[in-house]
């Protein structure tokens, strides 16, 4: 039995991430203005299957810089499931918006397409849905209400790299896609965001609020028509992020295959719960969740977690539903109603370890602690 710590997602960095950081360096170009930017941008958005990509110092700024250019503001509603990170509402909140909850679906975890249409009102402008853990949503769904709403989309697409629905890539089904580097990530540059869009217009648009609102063409002159905000990745960031990207289809693979590794080996103990996969999609598993029904497993899952715990395997915690967030009822946000699904994956369920490199042996070892302590 491995008894070295197994922590929940190492970064994974085995290509030419040092040799584009050095080159970074050593020419000097270590802020905003190098050519790696420029090159991240075209080779990510390009994996997206998308035009345009507008690199940004985080996912939760990507989120902001997306409502900002879309003219999203004071007195409108934009729709967000209330199963996410805090970062999707509080994106909502930056633009002076407010953030209108949905339930998840009980199977796949993600935004319930059939209760959104319940929450639009006159005030609505846009739909915020979140691919959650690499599993994308019903697009379709989606793409119709607000087709017929006339609303807006902002794909949170932060853990979702190289997903697909119906063989299109996650971030080609919205107005903007927004996208998260940080270091767990299937695709990291440490810290970082990607907006990527078909649109020129917004493209363009984002890049004026990112920079301070400097013209985007012509001359500066440093007169500053609009309030913008200082979002710009570094050369740094983007030289890793380059790196990464010529090998996302790699990383997909392997956290993949570790994704069917786990489901496979827990398959017969009963009381452990997956996130369904749909036929027409294509997960990335970005993070290995389940979640325990006491009745069936024999044990809690705060029970489990220390008993990983205690064989040196590192669990985190699911988000609590946003409908519970001191924070948000300050804001003003509508916090009554139900929302059952989110409270029992908030409540029972937990992030496994999840890193790219994880190998077959720590899985079997993983999924054995959790098999032999069933009862
Ligand atoms: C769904 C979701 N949205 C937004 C973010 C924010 O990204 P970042 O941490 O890069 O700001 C995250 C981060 O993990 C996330 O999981």
């Amino acid at each position: 039995m491995p008894n070295k710590r197994i922590s929940v997602c190492e970064p994974f960095l085995n290509g030419n991430e040092t040799k584009y950081v050095m080159d970074a360096v050593s020419t000097g170009w270590i802020s905003s203005s190098g050519s790696y930017v420029t090159k991240f941008e075209e080779a990510f958005s390009g994996y997206c299957g998308v035009k345009h990509g507008v690199a940004v110092c985080n996912g939760t700024v990507a989120l902001h810089l997306a409502l900002a250019a879309l003219g999203i503001g004071k007195g409108d509603e934009v729709i967000i499931p209330s199963f996410t990170m805090i970062a999707t509402a509080f994106a909502v909140c930056y633009v002076g918006a407010m953030p209108v909850f949905v339930d998840a679906d009980k199977d796949t975890w993600n935004i319930d397409v059939t209760k959104i249409e319940e929450k639009i009102t006159s005030r609505t402008k846009a739909i915020i849905p979140v691919h959650i853990f690499g599993n994308p949503c019903d697009m379709d769904a989606i793409v119709d209400i607000a087709k017929r709403h006339n609303l807006f989309i902002v794909e949170d697409a932060a853990e979702a790299h190289g997903a697909t629905y119906h063989g299109h890539k996650v971030g080609s089904f919205s107005d903007i896609a927004c996208f998260s580097f940080f270091a767990n990530k299937n695709v990291t540059t440490g810290e970082g965001g990607m907006c990527v869009t078909d649109d020129e217009r917004y493209d363009d648009l984002l890049r004026y609020y990112k920079n301070v609102c400097f013209p985007t063409h012509g001359p500066r002159n440093y007169l500053h028509d609009d309030i913008g905000f200082n979002y710009r990745m570094s050369n740094i960031h983007a030289a890793i992020g380059l790196a990464q990207t010529e090998k996302a289809d790699d990383y997909k693979k392997m956290r993949m295959t570790n994704h069917m590794l786990y489901k496979k080996h827990l398959a017969d103990v009963s009381g452990i719960i997956f996130q369904k996969d749909e036929e027409e999609s294509e997960n990335v598993g970005w993070m290995n969740t389940i979640i325990v029904d006491p009745d069936k497993y024999g044990r809690t899952s705060d029970e489990l977690i220390a008993h990983l715990k205690d064989n040196n395997i590192d669990t985190r915690l699911l988000f609590k539903s946003m409908h519970v967030q001191p924070a948000l009822k300050k804001y003003g946000c509508d916090c009554s109603g139900e929302y059952p699904v989110t409270d029992l994956l908030s409540e029972n369920g937990f992030y496994l370890p999840s890193a790219s490199n994880l190998n077959e042996e720590d899985i079997a070892h993983i999924c054995g602690v959790i098999h032999e302590f069933a009862r």
